[in-house]
């Protein structure tokens, strides 16, 4: 069979490819099948948008015709990043800050080493811009890589901080679609709830044994089905929690999942009086709360159970835990709702917040 490229660009992150193995297994295999490839490591956790300019140019200068990204979501996104820079004169920001939209992209493929992102079924690139201090989301089917290999085996090295982030950010991914104000959604409210009953009663068995296989395999699947779009499927979906999130990861360069374990609670309790009937069935279909007629009190015991799932896992509760104080609340709120820009769009969809709301999830947060 024709190899799918002529020259590929390998694009990975920090040291742990290495360690692993899993460089060594990929380089060697191009170099059997006879494709051409160059490289470029040094992906951060929240991907640079300097790195991603360095790989546009490479991809031109060498004339790379597929991209392959080994790593988590940080070096999905940077690939995804590059795959789209590389065909277009525009420079790369100006897809993120919306000034312009891609037409076109690199193939992409991946070899996912950490459960977490969903960026191995996803179509959105992140990536952090240090000048700004900035970290924006773009959305285009074109980024969807176009295989993924997800093979339980390459997740045995990962550290439990790590496994505990990645538990977290895919649990949220399932959050921003599940807490919605949509009707007649019982399919998918049900397939939320079994992949959420799957990660909880997986995640503590690989925080007891990192090489559980099994454990792991539920725990890929769930993630990346949390994240493909299946699960959002006829349902308005969320996405204020990660908004609010994406600006304390650009401000303070922490671990998406870790922020996210602090912010969602918060959220939860922020807007759950709107809609308390939906964290009442949450309580009771996935963290296994005995039924009741107080639909406010299992709503506050759905959050507290989630708090406590959470925290057994070693994840941070509030943001004191990162020595965050309320310094740049307010600059972080008016970026995350677009105020900065005079630009305003409420975040979320099953309560509409605006710069002050998200403040006040901040504060709260502390
Ligand atoms: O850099 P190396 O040395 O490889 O270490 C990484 C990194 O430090 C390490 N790691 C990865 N695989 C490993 C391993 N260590 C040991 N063994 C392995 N097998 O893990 C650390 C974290 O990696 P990273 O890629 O940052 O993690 P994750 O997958 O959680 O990605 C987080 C990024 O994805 C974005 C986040 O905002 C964040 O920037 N997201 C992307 C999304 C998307 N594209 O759809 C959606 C998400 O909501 C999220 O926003
Ligand atoms: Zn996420």
């Amino acid at each position: 069979m024709a190899p799918l490229a002529k020259k590929v660009l390998l694009h990975y992150g920090g040291g742990s490819l290495k360690r692993s193995g899993i460089y060594k297994e990929i380089t060697s295999s191009l170099r059997e099948n006879g494709v051409g490839f160059v490289e470029l490591g040094g992906v951060v956790p929240n991907p640079r948008l300097s790195l991603v300019r360095a790989g546009v140019e490479l991809c031109r200068s060498e004339g790379v015709d597929l991209i392959l990204a080994a790593g988590g979501g940080s070096v999905i996104d940077s690939a995804k990043a590059i795959a789209m820079g590389a065909c277009h004169d525009e420079d790369v920001w100006d897809f993120f800050e919306g000034n312009a939209s891609a037409k076109n992209a690199l193939p992409l493929a991946v070899v996912l080493t950490i459960p977490a992102a969903g960026s191995e079924s996803s179509p959105v690139s992140v990536i952090s811009n240090e000048e700004k201090k900035l970290k924006i989301g773009y959305h285009c089917d074109l980024l969807r890589p176009f295989a993924s290999v997800v093979n339980p085996e390459l997740f045995f090295t990962l550290p439990k901080n790590q496994i505990a982030n990645g538990v977290a950010d895919m649990m949220s991914h399932i959050f921003e679609r599940y807490f919605t104000n949509t009707a007649h959604t019982d399919l998918t409210d049900g397939l939320c709830e079994a992949a959420l009953r799957t990660i909880i009663k997986n995640a503590p068995l690989l925080m007891d044994d990192q090489r559980n296989y099994d454990a792991w395999a539920e725990i890929a699947f769930s993630s990346t089905l949390a994240h493909n779009g299946l699960l959002g499927m006829g349902r308005e979906e969320d996405w204020a929690s990660h908004r609010i999130e994406h600006q304390l990861s650009a401000v303070y360069d922490i671990a998406h999942g870790a922020g996210l374990a602090v912010i969602i609670p918060f959220w939860m309790e922020y807007v759950c009086g709107d809609n308390a009937g939906m964290f009442a069935q949450f309580a009771m279909n996935v963290m296994g709360a005995a039924p009741s007629r107080d639909i406010e009190g299992l709503a506050a015991e759905g959050i507290a159970r989630l708090r406590a799932f959470f925290s057994r896992l070693g994840l941070p509760s509030s943001l004191c835990d990162f020595g965050i104080d309320g310094r740049d609340f307010e600059f972080m709120a008016k970026n995350a709702t677009g105020a900065a820009f005079g630009a305003e769009k409420p975040l979320g969809g099953l309560k509409k917040l605006l710069w002050q709301d998200v403040l006040e999830i901040y504060r709260l947060a502390v």
